[in-house]
């Protein structure tokens, strides 16, 4: 009698800890939500936050235009931020239209991340 006893207080303490075990796991990473943040399409930057984001020293490469900020990072032309004299991190609406060859027609093949506010 007294070993079933026994039996049954260890394999009720083995339930809890193993419950317990479960709980640990199902809890989230508080360092990972920064990063999904700033992946997220509903992002809103000023111009001067903007900024940071200009594909140098291993930061994301954004650029704007019409409001609409867009994520140039995994463009090989637009590679470290840089491209055809320009550098990402602005408001490039006036010069994607007025002086690229290509015009707006490429902004449909970028990731859209967020919009730009005042
Ligand atoms: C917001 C500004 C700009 C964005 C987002 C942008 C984006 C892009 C992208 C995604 C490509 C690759 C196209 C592909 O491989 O299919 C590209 C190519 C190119 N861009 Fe830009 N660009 C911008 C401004 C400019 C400017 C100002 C110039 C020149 C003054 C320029 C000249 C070129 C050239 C020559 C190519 C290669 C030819 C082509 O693929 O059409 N871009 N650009």
């Amino acid at each position: 009698m007294k070993t079933s006893f026994r039996v049954l207080v260890l394999l009720l303490a083995f339930t809890a800890v193993a419950f317990a075990g479960c709980k640990e796991e199902k809890k989230t990473d508080p360092q990972a939500a920064p990063a999904q943040l700033s992946q997220s399409p509903g992002l809103e930057l000023t111009v001067e936050q903007l900024s940071q984001y200009n594909g140098q020293d291993g930061r994301p490469a954004y650029v704007a235009v019409d409001g609409i900020i867009y994520d140039v990072t995994a463009v090989p032309k637009w590679a470290g931020g840089k491209h055809m004299g320009n550098t990402a991190g602005q408001d490039l609406t006036e010069v994607i239209k007025t002086k690229s060859p290509h015009g707006t027609s490429v902004l449909s093949k970028l990731p859209v991340v967020g919009k730009l506010i005042q």
